[in-house]
């Protein structure tokens, strides 16, 4: 696992940008595994800035998002989706057919649980996975648990994760309480990971990766992966 330590949040996304673009220029079908929240948006804003300036075509570019919240449509400006779309897919020349994101208002949770797997297995699972790390240590929404969960699965969110998706709703009421998720199977068969973290994740960081590897801390698995790369904003 290499770990490093950047001045500020723009070297942050400057450098996580630049992996992204490496995996795209050296594999255009690549498959891209995706995170939404706060911490990539400057990644995404980077790739945006390099596909408008005819540096990256992302036309064979496959992407497959970690998550998203039970009980939204895709249309809902609070979903997963409609953030991929409006942060990357829309401003990129991606083919939208090829983004993929766990279906939140799926009638049949299971059996959408059961597809997702399906779907990233036969994309060949990603070729380079992009991670945040929420304060508790979840990845996806892997939340700390006595066991790790390998495939899709739906779970029910943590007091700590529903208050600080509060942040972006209007109203507590409107924070889902549910999520479907990638397990931490298909984190560790993504060949490559790359986790982006704030200097507010600093203490979450060193007990995730310099501590044991445990699910009480489910990003802590990442120690156990042949090719990871956490990046670690300063300020
Ligand atoms: C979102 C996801 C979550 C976030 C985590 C950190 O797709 O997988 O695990 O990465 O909650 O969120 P931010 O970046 O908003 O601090």
């Amino acid at each position: 696992m290499r770990i490093i330590e950047v001045e500020s949040y723009e070297k942050l996304s400057a450098l996580a940008a630049d992996i992204i673009a490496g995996q795209v220029l050296l594999k255009p079908d690549c498959v891209l595994g995706l995170a939404t929240g706060s911490s990539p948006l400057g990644t995404y804003a980077n790739l945006v800035k390099r596909y408008e300036g005819g540096l990256l075509d992302f036309s064979r570019v496959r992407t497959v998002n970690l998550d998203e919240y039970c009980g939204l449509k895709g249309n809902d400006p609070q979903s997963y989706r409609y953030f991929m779309d409006k942060n990357l897919f829309d401003r990129v020349n991606v083919d939208k057919e090829s983004t993929h994101l766990p279906d939140g208002s799926a009638p049949d949770m299971e059996a959408e649980c059961s597809r997702y797997e399906a779907l990233v297995e036969s994309l060949g699972w990603p070729d380079l996975q992009l991670l945040g790390i929420g304060h508790n240590g979840h990845i996806g929404f892997n939340e700390p648990e006595d066991v790790f969960h390998a495939a899709v699965h739906t779970v029910k969110l943590t007091e700590s994760t529903i208050k600080a998706n509060s942040r972006l709703f209007d109203k507590p009421e409107d924070v889902p309480t549910s999520a479907i998720t990638m397990g931490v199977g298909a984190i560790m068969k993504a060949k490559r990971v790359l986790l982006i973290a704030g200097a507010d994740k600093a203490e979450i960081v060193e007990r995730a990766f310099q501590g044991p590897v445990t699910p009480r801390v489910p990003a802590s698995v990442l120690q156990l992966h042949k090719d990871a790369t956490v990046i670690l904003s300063k300020a």
